[in-house]
């Protein structure tokens, strides 16, 4: 069954499904490669502690939101506010939605195309290391296989090219086949592996002789860093937890739409934010070990976990087998993600401009591809886009959330938690207490106040 303009609308078939999918879309590079630089930039446990009381007060609302929109119209988020708030503006919050998804597909996919590369690569070494002047693969031959391909390969173009449209296309293949044969049945077995595979890491950088002081880097609140650049800071914990939640995009109203009557919204949305919480921190707990047993610069930013990762697996049998197996993994998690950010723009064009999926798919890559080109190829737009979310997506959740407190009728509210009456709703209250206030009132302090931090940080005169 096609979903698109014409015909019967697909969704997840299972609760498993749905669980995989949405713990997929948010589970990705932003747990693995922009969660530990983040927190390693911004002072470690304080920063770690803000993230969390904002993933729990405003991104679980604002996730349960997202779903109520879109089950309840069961369309993509431009289509969804029109049929909730009929003849007003409110699908304008759709399509920034879908334009902070656009952008966001773009410089996304570029770093997931670099997996790909490192998955190749690691094949080519462990098979022929005779080729790269070495007789076996000892820890020598993977220290320059790490040191030498981050900065050449980034530092190119056409192979990042290359990457970027394979993973492109990759991403594209899924997405036609619909949400049922593409998107569920794929994340329903990539996502249980990867975390074991986590896990093995984990354990091995935990048991790293001086590990402990990057547990207590990641761990123990130090407010020292904080207080030097408070309100960036904080908003930067902001834009990370709702680009890790995929959250403030409409890419929730999206899979929302595919959600059944019958699932439990809250239930689901607290599982999700659990998942991607956990992994999170499993990648903090793999990564700053090691970095600190070895030396790294906690602050290094962008290519943390690159450098970090060789490391880890020199002190592995068999490293550049892990190292192969973990980048296999890695790009898994990223084209679950990629393919949630195609899916809202598919279903955008499909719905409302009345495309065939198939169509619909291919004009949404194209257009994106450019974009994707342009960042791989300057790294000022890169930059620009990867510093996006701490923006756009606070300025959508503002929306969401208020769309909900103060539009959306209680009853429909209540049908759409109980499903219609199926699920007791006693955190009613609570939720309403955050959507109508809590969540915008946080955001929208946060949110001026870091953009003003930003914009004195550029025009000092200003201040
Ligand atoms: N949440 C994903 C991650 O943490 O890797 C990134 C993401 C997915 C952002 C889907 C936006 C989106 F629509």
């Amino acid at each position: 069954m096609m979903q698109g303009g014409k015909g019967d609308r697909d969704s997840f078939t299972s609760k498993f499904g749905v669980l995989a999918a949405l713990a997929g879309s948010a589970i990705g590079l932003g747990n693995i490669w922009r969660f530990p630089y983040v927190v390693g930039q911004n002072g470690g446990g304080a920063f770690l502690l803000i993230y969390v009381i904002f993933i729990a007060a405003i991104g679980v609302p604002v996730m349960m939101s997202e779903f109520m929109i879109g089950r309840s119209a069961r369309l993509n988020p431009v289509g969804a506010f029109k049929k909730n708030a009929p003849g007003t503006k409110w699908h304008l919050v759709g399509m920034l939605g879908v334009v902070s998804v656009f952008i966001i597909f773009a410089f996304y996919t570029v770093v997931a195309g670099w997996t790909l590369e490192y998955v190749v690569q690691s094949v080519r070494w462990i098979l022929f290391p005779a080729k790269f002047g070495f007789e076996s693969m000892n820890n020598d031959a993977l220290t320059l296989f790490f040191s030498d391909h981050y900065d050449s390969f980034t530092q190119g173009i056409w192979r990042p090219i290359i990457w970027f449209v394979v993973m492109m296309c990759l991403t594209g293949y899924i997405v036609i086949s619909g949400v049922k044969n593409g998107i569920e049945k794929y994340t329903k077995i990539l996502m249980p592996i990867f975390l074991v595979l986590l896990l093995i890491l984990v354990s091995r950088s935990i048991s790293l002789e001086g590990g402990r002081e990057g547990l207590v880097f990641l761990f123990k609140p130090d407010f020292t860093q904080i207080r030097e650049a408070p309100f960036r800071i904080v908003l930067e914990a902001l834009g990370q937890a709702f680009f890790s939640l995929s959250i403030g995009m409409g890419t929730l109203i999206t899979y929302g739409s595919y959600i059944k009557r019958k699932e439990n919204l809250a239930g689901t949305a607290v599982s999700v934010v659990a998942a991607d919480t956990f992994v999170a921190i499993l990648a903090g707990i793999a990564i700053f070990p090691a970095v600190f047993a070895f030396g790294i610069d906690p602050a290094d930013g962008p290519d943390l976990v690159y450098k970090t990762l060789p490391v880890i697996f020199q002190n592995m049998a068999g490293g550049l087998i892990w190292a192969f197996l973990f980048f296999v993994l890695l790009c898994f998690a990223a084209i679950t993600s990629t393919i949630s950010m195609l899916e809202v723009i598919v279903a955008y064009f499909s719905e409302q401009l009345n495309m065939s999926r198939k169509k619909a798919t291919i004009l949404s890559m194209i257009s994106a591809g450019f974009l994707g080109i342009i960042c791989t190829v300057s790294p000022d737009v890169f930059g620009i886009f990867n510093a996006s979310p701490d923006l756009m997506l606070p300025l959508g959740g503002f929306f969401i959330v208020v769309f909900i407190g103060w539009f959306f009728s209680g009853e429909k509210s209540k049908q759409e938690l109980s499903s219609d009456g199926a699920f007791k709703i006693r955190y009613y209250r609570l939720f309403m207490f955050l959507v109508k206030f809590v969540a915008p009132l946080a955001i929208a302090f946060l949110f001026a106040l870091g953009v003003y931090s930003k914009v004195i940080n550029i025009f000092p005169s200003l201040g």
